[in-house]
């Protein structure tokens, strides 16, 4: 049944894109045109993203799983990486779109991180939008990263007060809120690694269609699901 008052726009919307091999084989082209593909639909969806008001739009780009595909599959991933964040920082600053990322930089190439910092760097007084890339991304690894920054300032004697949110302050983008929604494309029905300690109380909207052919409408009726939906939180 529909609510009577629908809720706001969500303020960060994240997205899990998947189905880019599978589009790529039903063509009978090779997985990295799938991804090519891909970064077509990424530059649609963050225009109609900002377009909506949303506040933060985060993308899972690549999981800290992902190092287990091919070498060659991995490789051209990282050389696409290199060439989006080169030719679209400037582009984004002039849309007022921030760019941040989450992840581990290491093991990426050093070009690479340099490209990213510069990116960061490019884009930082910029107020419209944020545009979170999770790179080398995982879940767990980000808790992990957190308990052990926490564990060094313990052994080096600073007074720790934990709580859930001074625990926050650990992870790798403490002022980014909680995802309102996250969207996963490709049918898939999973989280794989994703937003674990940020997830808690998300609402999740899973599409059947690849995310190279992920659009503004499926994007829209994503919203619209999500404005429909009552958050209790665990109350009545
Ligand atoms: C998602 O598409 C993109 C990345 C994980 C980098 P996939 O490459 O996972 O596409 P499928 O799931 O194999 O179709
Ligand atoms: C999740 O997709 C990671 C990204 C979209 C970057 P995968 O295709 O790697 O996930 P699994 O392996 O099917 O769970
Ligand atoms: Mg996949």
């Amino acid at each position: 049944m529909k609510n009577m008052i629908e809720r706001p726009t969500p303020a960060h919307v994240a997205i899990i894109m998947d189905g880019n091999g599978r589009w790529a084989q039903k063509r009978h082209l090779p997985r990295i045109m799938g991804h090519r593909a891909g970064v077509q639909t990424v530059e649609s969806i963050v225009r109609t993203a900002s377009n909506k008001g949303i506040s933060f739009l985060s993308l899972y780009a690549f999981s800290s799983e992902n190092w287990r595909r091919p070498k060659e599959e991995v490789s051209a991933l990282i050389s696409l990486f290199r060439l989006y964040f080169k030719s679209k920082a400037e582009e984004l600053k002039e849309n007022d779109v921030r760019i941040r990322f989450a992840g581990r930089r290491h093991p990426f190439p050093s070009d690479l991180i340099d490209i990213m910092d510069q990116a960061e760097e490019t884009t930082l007084s910029c107020k419209k939008m944020q545009l979170i890339l999770c790179l080398n991304y995982g879940g767990r690894q980000e808790i992990m990263d957190a308990l052990q920054r926490i564990i060094l300032e313990a052994a080096a004697g600073k007074e720790l007060n934990i709580s859930e949110d001074t625990f926050r302050d650990y992870l790798y983008l403490p002022d980014v809120p909680d995802p309102d929604l996250i969207i996963r494309t490709s049918g898939e029905l999973r989280l794989s690694n994703f937003w674990l300690w940020q997830s808690s109380y998300s609402e999740f909207y899973f599409s059947d269609i690849l995310w190279p052919d992920f659009n503004e409408e499926e994007f829209s009726r994503a919203i619209e699901s999500y404005t429909q939906r009552n958050r209790r939180y665990g109350t009545v």
